[in-house]
């Protein structure tokens, strides 16, 4: 029996044909990953409980848990990035999904529980709410040793688990798939670079001439940085590391205070993983630029103000789906995207599937990677084996056709000596 609350089931033939782009831009996974799990079923008798956002390329992954018989849960990582075709189309091949685009946070959490519920042995986590609640209302499901391990996808999450650790409360064996050279250094940087620009597009806005202000000069946000750029915007990053902001400085970018870019800034975008990019003050609401466009692509909507700012406009205008102009009571408008939520994931359809692949083939070979050392595993902060990072890493060049090479005993020798010199 498949347990589920969703949408809309009547949306099944949509979310097939999203699956099936999909499928075919994730051969690592959705092939060669499942051809595999098919075969060896290196997950059978274990039931997986995914916090991710249910789009098809976490539907490609669910799949190949499933191929690896795994009983598996889904549910949404954030209350607006469902797509709610994707959903039913995957009730249909009996994964378990409580997701709905646009859910309450008093829903979001219930979705969450049902996950738990079905006494999950691993859980895949986007942002931490899941594991989270599991340490706060399932104990049980720790203490009995029924969730073997956790993976995080993200760096929010990441982030969670240590200052958690760090206070010795983490009580499960904890992987940061997202500190993965595989996972960071594509999904994060070239997914939420290009993800943004598809979700500008679709408000028909030129990014070529304006002044574009970028949060942070990490992972996911020099990614943007370098995309806008591309696109003609003349770019200012804001930073609060003096070595990202030297980075950015020698890449050619302008680097600010945030409060000095304020009046000049036409598109702002932060993804930084911190609170109040734009402080949340009258004084910095009324140095925005008449028209900004704000966005936030980091996992929380703390980053762009966006109580704040709904407390301050005097009238809140839809413009389209997920769109509002905001009214200051000085006449002054300016444009929220995505409620202040991930904008890549709300507006547009998330990263491009080719970058899920590495990211879903990480997730995948780490299910199975727990199942066999189950009995070793200690709780704490872990890491992903390199072996598996670069295995996924040749997956995915092979897949592309593309050759690299290899290191010779002689040269591995060099690297790994000492006594070879002048
Ligand atoms: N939208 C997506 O699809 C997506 C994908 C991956 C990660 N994320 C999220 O994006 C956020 C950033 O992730 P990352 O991997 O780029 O992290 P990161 O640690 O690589 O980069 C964050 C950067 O922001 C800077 N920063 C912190 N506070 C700042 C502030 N107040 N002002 C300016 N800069 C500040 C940090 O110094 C750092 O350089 C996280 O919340 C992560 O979970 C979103």
């Amino acid at each position: 029996m498949v347990n589920y609350k969703i949408a809309d089931e009547s949306l099944a033939e949509k979310g097939k044909e999203a699956l099936y782009i999909a499928e075919n831009k994730m051969p690592v996974t959705a092939k060669v990953i499942r051809k595999r799990f098919e075969k060896e079923k290196p997950l059978k008798n274990i039931t997986i409980a995914g916090c991710l956002h249910v789009t098809k390329e976490t539907g490609i992954l669910a799949r190949t848990l499933k191929a690896g018989g795994a009983e598996v849960y889904l549910c949404g990582s954030n209350p607006l990035s469902t797509q709610d075709d994707v959903t039913a189309a995957l009730i249909q091949e009996g994964i378990n999904v409580f997701a709905w685009h646009g859910n309450t946070d008093e829903e979001f959490y219930w979705c969450i529980k049902q996950c738990l519920k079905a006494k999950p042995n691993i859980l895949i986590d986007d942002g931490g709410d899941m594991i989270v609640t599991a340490h706060q209302e399932y104990p049980d499901l720790i203490s009995s040793g029924t969730i073997i391990a956790c993976q995080e996808e993200t760096t929010t999450g990441v982030k969670r688990f240590r200052a958690m650790d760090k206070k010795g409360v983490l009580k499960v064996p904890l992987f940061p798939v997202n500190d993965a050279r595989c996972k960071n250094q594509f999904d994060n940087e070239l997914g939420t670079g290009q993800g943004i620009v598809s979700a500008i597009y679709g408000m028909h806005v030129l990014f070529a001439g304006k002044n574009v202000v970028i949060g942070g000069y990490g992972h996911c946000s020099s990614g943007m940085a370098l995309r806008a750029r591309g696109l003609g915007a003349i770019v200012t990053v804001t930073e609060v590391d003096p070595i990202k902001a030297l980075q950015a400085v020698f890449a050619g970018f302008r680097v600010q205070k945030i409060e000095d870019t304020l009046p000049n800034a036409e598109i702002i975008l932060t993804a930084t993983g911190c609170k109040h990019v734009i402080p949340p003050t009258i004084e910095m609401f009324d140095k925005l630029k008449n028209g900004v466009i704000l966005g936030n692509l980091g996992h929380f909507d703390i980053e762009i103000p966006t109580k704040e700012l709904y407390e301050y406009a005097k009238e809140i205008k839809p413009i389209r789906q997920n769109v509002e102009e905001l009214i200051f009571p000085n006449g002054k408008k300016v444009y929220l995207l995505a409620k202040g939520r991930l904008a890549n994931l709300v507006l547009s359809e998330g990263h491009p599937s080719e970058v899920m692949d590495m990211s879903f083939a990480l997730q995948s070979l780490m299910s199975e990677y727990i199942v066999k050392n189950k009995d070793s595993l200690k709780p704490g902060m872990l890491e992903v084996p390199t072996d598996i990072d670069d295995k996924v890493g040749f997956l995915k060049l092979k897949s592309m056709g593309i050759e690299i090479d290899k290191l010779s005993e002689e040269q591995y020798n060099y690297i790994h000596g000492f006594l070879e010199g002048t």
